[in-house]
């Protein structure tokens, strides 16, 4: 292998302040830390990681960094999440070059489709001249992805295409620098898999140079720098943030919002321990038209240092929530909401609306003009209960213009605003919530709802990155959320805002299904490629499929299975039409006859039926594989987490 492969390439360069050159001696040295001035430490340090089914290991000069356990017991425990599923995976650990000290861990579950799709992105946001150690507990390698296998492979790992089920493998590098060493199993198995049998136990032992505490690259006669010293210190994973060659800035200018009519509508970031995505999540409301920090406010679920030392960094305005109650993971959720909402309001008395948006939503360059411009429709069709920025539609190959709107049956949430008499609505009615009920799931609720509808976007404006969670969604995360993408242009100009209110929507869907669309009649079997034209530009297309009732969704969900478009549920539909773009085609499903759009139907067109559950059933190994079939290659790179692999399942 070329010297080249042990380099992350043009992502993270080399380290800057020292190089590991100079300690060619095996001496002893006095350090003068300001911590302990007595403090003398060797010229290297011992590494020894264990890579195992039942055990991950790693200590450093023999104090323990990272034990990781499961027993034989529990992998006998069926359920998807046991312990021993959940601790499975690829580790990556990030040690301190002068100490040994852990200041990051993550576990990707790559035995689950599609968690492998956030290691571009956790690799990526390494500082570069910290020490990486990679290791394998039970499997890394069943749904590790080719770009993934890629990326550690420019990393250093030799073995990162060669890795089958059940190797282990533990790999010790300096980010942006040399691989220190390298153990792996080598793969004996038949087929490339072990079936019930792992392969043995990995220690890997080294004798690793130790860089010496240097002063910190940024300019510490500033105090905020010098919090950045420190910050960067202790963390890891936050990109250049705490890079010394061209860090992030620590204050944002954003230009005003121009023709802003939401000037007085406050931000909040509903936050929990994952400071992070926070971060990311902050940098696209930071420098965009709008988001300056005296409109938000981050309401943080508990205390986490972390985070707290994040936002005082950034000097983003925060709150947390210390009283956090007795409840499950969904009711834990739901009272923080509740609470975000109430702090919303009382931070920002004079705050006509909110938007809401979560820790873990990256948010497109026009957010805060999308709001601008979609917020008087609140005001004046009191059949609509929000704006959200989220389309469960809108994927690559669906999501088409970006200035266009419509109307859903539902409350999207994942970034969306709201007004100040819906939040007293709410408030109030939220005794009729179970303790441990999800609170969206509540709201959709029809009592609550009370037929009311938001408005979204045909391209979302927010994006989800957030792969480690309450849900475990690295399925749906695959399937469904991956692809989306967002407008790359901060001042979109909305189309026909004004035809979103009730009446003229409804007069703008009977002129387009009266003006002679093309009602689908065909034989093919709606997964068949050509089941749906793609290209036809100049009408829509309409097709009928079977809804008896409003919550009657087999017909939907077998058709948007094959589309390759959200099939869990029929939240996206507005009085029972589901409409959107099929690639260059304008789409209306009608569910029949349900839909008060039915008498549209032509009597010779066919309705499209599911007899029974086995035939959705047949088709649930077609979600996964979406991406992978609706591809749109010159979109893909504004979707940062696509990964078009398909799905393993355990043999
Ligand atoms: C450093 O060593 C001196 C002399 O051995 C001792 O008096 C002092 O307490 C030590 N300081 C620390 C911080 O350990
Ligand atoms: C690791 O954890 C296990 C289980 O808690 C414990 O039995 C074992 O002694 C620990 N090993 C080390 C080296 O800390
Ligand atoms: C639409 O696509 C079909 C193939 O699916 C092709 O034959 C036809 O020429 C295309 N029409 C236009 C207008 O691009």
């Amino acid at each position: 292998m070329s010297e080249s492969g042990l380099r992350l390439g043009s992502v993270a360069k080399p380290p800057p302040r020292s190089s590991f050159g100079a300690f060619v001696c095996f001496c002893f040295f006095v350090l003068t830390a300001a911590g302990n001035p007595n403090a003398t430490y060797q010229a290297t340090m011992n590494i020894n990681v264990k890579s195992s089914i039942h055990q991950l290991l790693l200590t450093v000069d023999d104090t323990t960094v990272v034990n990781v356990t499961s027993t034989e017991e529990d992998t006998k425990d069926s359920a998807i999440f046991s312990p021993w599923v959940l601790s499975s995976g690829l580790y990556i650990m990030v040690l301190k070059p002068t100490d040994g000290s852990l200041k990051f861990k993550r576990v990707v579950m790559t035995t689950m489709f599609g968690l492998s799709q956030e290691i571009p992105s956790l690799l990526l946001s390494l500082a570069p001249g910290n020490i990486l150690v990679l290791a394998v507990k039970n499997d890394a390698a069943l749904n590790l992805s080719p770009t993934a296998r890629d990326l550690l492979k420019s990393l250093g790992v030799k073995s990162a295409h060669a890795l089958r089920f059940r190797n282990n493998l533990a790999w010790v590098g300096t980010v942006g620098g040399r691989t220190w060493g390298e153990a792996v199993t080598p793969d004996i198995g038949t087929k490339g898999n072990y079936g019930d049998l792992w392969s043995s136990p990995i220690h890997l032992d080294l004798q690793i140079p130790r860089r010496p505490e240097e002063p910190p690259c940024f300019p510490v006669d500033d105090l905020r720098e010098a919090a950045r010293a420190s910050f960067c210190d202790r963390y890891e994973g936050y990109g250049t943030l705490c890079s010394c060659e061209n860090p992030a800035p620590l204050s944002y200018h954003p230009p005003k919002l121009e023709g802003s009519t939401i000037e007085d509508v406050p931000l909040v970031i509903v936050a929990g321990n994952r400071a992070t995505y926070l971060y990311r999540t902050l940098v696209t409301v930071l420098r965009q038209p709008g988001g300056h920090t005296q409109r938000i406010l981050v309401y943080v679920h508990g205390h986490h240092q972390e985070v707290a030392d994040l936002l005082d960094l950034l000097q983003v305005p925060f709150e947390e929530n210390l009283d956090v109650g007795d409840f499950k993971v969904e009711g834990k959720i739901a009272e923080h909401y509740r609470k975000s909402l109430v702090a919303a309001f009382s931070r920002f008395p004079e705050a006509p609306k909110a938007i809401l948006l979560e820790e873990d939503l990256l948010v497109a360059p026009d957010f805060f003009s999308f709001f601008s411009q979609t917020a008087w429709l609140l005001d004046h069709d009191s059949t609509l209960w929000c704006v959200s920025a989220w389309n469960d539609l809108s994927s690559l190959h669906v999501a088409h213009d970006p200035s266009q709107l419509r109307r859903v049956e539902t409350l999207p949430g994942l970034g969306w605003m709201l007004t100040r008499r819906l939040a007293e609505e709410l408030l109030l009615a939220w005794h009729t919530k179970k303790k441990n009920q999800d609170w969206d799931i509540w709201a959709r609720g029809p009592f609550i709802i009370a037929g009311r509808e938001c408005v979204v976007p045909d391209v979302s404006r927010t994006f989800h990155i957030g792969l480690s969670g309450a849900h475990n969604p690295g399925l749906i995360h695959a399937a469904f959320f991956s692809a989306k993408p967002m407008p790359a242009d901060s001042n979109v100009k909305l189309k026909d805002v004004d035809r979103l209110t009730f009446e003229k929507y409804e007069e703008d869907i009977y002129r387009l299904l009266q003006d002679d669309p093309l009602f689908l009649d065909t034989k093919l079997h709606p997964c068949d490629e050509h089941y749906l034209p793609r290209n036809i530009t100049d009408k829509p297309v309409v097709i009928f499929i079977e809804m008896i009732t409003r919550v009657d969704y087999f017909a939907w969900k077998y058709l948007a299975r094959c589309l390759g478009v959200w099939d869990q549920d029929i939240r996206a539909m507005h009085r029972g039409l589901f409409w959107f773009y099929f690639y260059e085609t304008q789409v209306m499903v009608i569910g029949y006859p349900y839909s008060d759009y039915s008498f549209h139907k032509p009597p010779e067109v066919e309705v499209l039926r599911v007899a029974n559950q086995k035939d959705i059933e047949k088709l649930n190994l077609v979600a996964p594989s979406n991406r992978y079939r609706f591809r749109r290659p010159e979109l893909e790179s504004l979707a940062p987490f696509m990964d078009t692999s398909l799905p393993n399942l355990p043999p």
